[in-house]
């Protein structure tokens, strides 16, 4: 449970009050609290540096149990992004040592010169982010998450931001249900049971859902898609979630890689990571946790999402290098690498968007090149596309929720890349060089004259060591940076 707070401490009984302090700077307006950093600034081993943390037990004047500071360093570097690390690892912390609530007092938006409701809409998000475990699969579970959080405000503060609290909240509980879809063992979310976990949360939101199954795939010729399943076991799914607000006009189409795991079929993978394959359907948790989100939120822009879902494994059955695939679009593809299985599904997922919903704008999102995790490292997604405008606001997008994106090109030529000997186009570039642009152009062929913008994943999707707001494993990446850009859309 949140909620916002305006209280005397003097006089009310709290169990545990967390405080940011900066180094150089007082940031707070409450005159207690001042005074609470003063005394804390006393100790040797607490400045308000970077990293820096102390607890008092029970100190004098007030009615907190505990008071844990947090030191931000200096002022001038103080950003939208420290303030939401600093609430997770308030929340961390208080998880860590077990306790069930935590204040966190808000400093003054006007010293930290920052514009209201950024900075509180940061600390927010950083507590609910953070307050979060994955722990369904363990026997023992050590740690429970906060029952309550409460936000120390002004008191003319609380009406007003009850509604933001809210929202925010809302957006981040779809981020940590595209957490818990990555964070799912791929044994556990076969094609069938991932479309099962979605169609259900998305039919609770009263989204409109239709899952094409196998049989019906075959009959509409998603030959792409199909080839990619042909090696599991289990098959493959294709689901459409439709948000229809009334009154708007324009539709945006979603797209987002759904393969349940990528062992890489007969271009089997080596072993090292393989295990971390389970987060390559992050961009249909993406889709599939905004749409539920923005109907939560009662957006006023129709939105429909579209994740093909498949597994990648080698088997007798399975599509070989060489072959040759007649997609959705009528295009035939020869499949020169099995590994380059995302692009596959997602040329008939973003083909049957763009037939039957002739959206103004279409993104899709996958984990679709390490090439990408090359170039641009664990915490930048790629950008690409021809159209500037909308490459620039899902950028922005990305720096208000500091899910940040890169403009990466999409230089004309190098389609000369994807040429084919046997079939119209082939699945991999030539040569290594340039991997997430390739990929991103053959996504291009598709799309015919639609607005449409392409974000690799394959970086921001897994942490393998947890930061001050996601632990180890998925990120939920996508889904504030979406809600962020659909409302602007
Ligand atoms: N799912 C992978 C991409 C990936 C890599 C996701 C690292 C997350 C982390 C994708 O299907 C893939 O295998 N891509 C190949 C393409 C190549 C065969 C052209 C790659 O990047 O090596
Ligand atoms: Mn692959
Ligand atoms: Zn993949």
């Amino acid at each position: 449970m949140l909620e916002l707070k305006s209280i005397d401490l003097k006089k009310v009984k709290t169990e545990t009050l967390t405080i940011p302090v900066c180094e150089d700077k007082d940031i707070h307006d409450d005159k207690i609290i001042s005074s609470l950093i003063i005394r804390a600034k006393k100790l040797k081993e607490f400045k308000g540096g970077q990293g820096e943390e102390v607890i008092f037990y029970s100190p004098s004047g007030v009615k907190v149990s505990r008071v844990i500071f947090i030191g931000l360093g200096k002022l001038e570097k103080l950003n939208t992004e420290s303030l939401r690390a600093f609430a997770g690892k308030a929340v961390k912390k208080c998880i860590k040592m077990n306790l069930a609530e935590v204040l966190i007092a808000c400093p003054s938006a006007k010293k930290i010169k920052m514009e209201m409701p950024l900075p509180f809409e940061a600390i927010i998000e950083g507590a609910c982010l953070g307050n979060y475990l994955f722990d369904k699969y363990k026997d023992e579970k050590k740690h429970s998450l906060l029952k309550k959080i409460s936000f120390l405000i002004k008191p003319d503060e609380t009406e007003e931001y009850g509604k933001l609290l809210k929202q925010t909240a809302t957006i981040c509980e779809g981020t940590i249900f595209a957490r818990d879809l990555v964070n799912t063992p791929s044994n556990d979310k076969k094609p069938e049971q991932f479309t099962k976990l979605i169609a259900e949360a998305a039919e609770k939101e009263n989204l409109k859902v239709k899952v094409f199954d196998e049989k019906e795939l075959k009959k509409n010729k998603f030959e792409a898609l199909l080839a990619v399943a042909a090696g599991s076991e289990s098959k493959p799914r294709m689901i459409v979630l439709e948000y229809n607000p009334k009154g708007a006009k324009k539709t945006v189409a979603l797209v987002g890689k759904g393969v349940t795991f990528d062992s890489g079929g007969i271009n089997l993978k080596p072993t090292t990571g393989l295990d971390g394959m389970k987060c390559d359907m992050s961009g249909a948790a993406a889709v599939a946790a905004t749409l539920i989100t923005i109907s939560k939120l009662k957006l006023k822009v129709r939105v429909v999402g579209v994740i093909p879902v498949v597994e990648n494994m080698p088997s007798g059955n399975a599509s070989r290098p060489g072959d040759i695939v007649k997609s959705y679009s009528g295009k035939t593809v020869e499949i020169l690498n099995t590994d380059a299985e995302g692009r596959l599904i997602l040329i008939d997922a973003i083909s049957y968007a763009v037939k039957k919903y002739k959206p103004g704008v279409l993104i899709d999102i996958a984990t679709l090149t390490g090439a990408c995790v090359i170039a641009l490292g664990e915490k930048i997604s790629g950008i690409f596309s021809s159209d500037d405008e909308l490459a620039q606001t899902i950028i922005k997008s990305g720096e208000k929720t500091h899910e940040l994106c890169w403009h990466m090109p999409l230089p004309d030529d190098y389609k000369e890349d994807l040429k084919s000997d046997f079939a119209d186009i082939k699945n991999i570039g030539s040569s290594r060089w340039g991997g997430a642009i390739t990929a991103a152009l053959f996504l291009s062929e598709f799309v015919g004259d639609t607005k449409w913008a392409h974000i690799d994943i394959a970086g921001p999707s897994y942490i393998r060591k947890g930061n001050a707001y996601c632990g180890v494993g998925g990120t939920g990446v996508g889904v504030r940076l979406f809600c962020d850009l659909l409302e602007k859309l």
